[in-house]
């Protein structure tokens, strides 16, 4: 069967199944968005507001960031796929409770194992603490890692989250240093997945 297809199941199943309490307060589901046959996949952390209206994840102003940002790297919203480790709304975007991404994570896990990116951006702290909970953003910002996962050597790239950044100047000019990062890293996972090179 079609990737997409197979996507398109795996959310309509999970959105049936996901016994996340989110879902009472929140106005609906919000799976994640773009190719199944993406290279990336970008992880952010919850819906917000407009995402929760829209039913798609990065459609407000952090939204507008990341757009500004994947232009830069000449990069499209349909080349890659976007989601969230936690699909309802938290109330006031409160930030997502440890239940909460329990509740959420098989589905995320079965999309990337779906997607089977070569690369897995963190857009923040808590997608990045998900999987890896003792690292802190402000220390491994814009460096990759490599860790055996899904039975391969998979590569994430940990960001600051698009939110976080959007009016800070400094964080903002950090976080678009490291999405810089991305083509060159795309480039020599290319040249030898399995070879850990050092990023300049
Ligand atoms: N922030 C997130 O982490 N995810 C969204 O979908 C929107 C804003």
């Amino acid at each position: 069967m079609d990737k997409s297809i197979e996507l398109k199941k795996l959310h309509t199943k999970w959105l049936a199944e996901c016994v996340c309490k989110l879902k009472k307060t929140a106005t609906r589901g919000v799976p994640g968005d773009g190719s199944a046959h993406a290279e990336i996949v970008f992880i952010g952390e919850a819906p917000g507001a407009k995402e929760d209206k829209e039913g798609r994840p990065f459609v407000g102003a952090a939204g507008k960031f990341l757009a500004e940002m994947l232009a830069d790297v000449k990069m499209k919203r349909e080349d890659i796929y976007i989601t969230n480790i936690v699909k309802y709304r938290p109330p006031d975007n409160r930030d997502p409770l440890p239940k909460e991404i329990a509740a959420c994570a098989k589905w995320l896990e079965e999309e990337i194992k779906l997607i089977n990116p070569k690369l897995i951006v963190f857009l923040g702290r808590h997608s990045m603490n998900h999987f890896f909970p003792k690292e802190k953003i402000s220390t491994v910002h814009g460096k990759l890692i490599i860790e055996p996962k899904w039975g391969k050597r998979q590569h994430f790239l940990p960001l600051y989250h698009p939110a976080a950044a959007l009016y800070n100047g400094s964080l903002r000019a950090t976080l678009k240093e490291d999405f810089a990062k991305i083509p060159l890293i795309l480039k020599e996972i290319a040249k030898n997945p399995s070879t850990i090179f050092p990023l300049p």
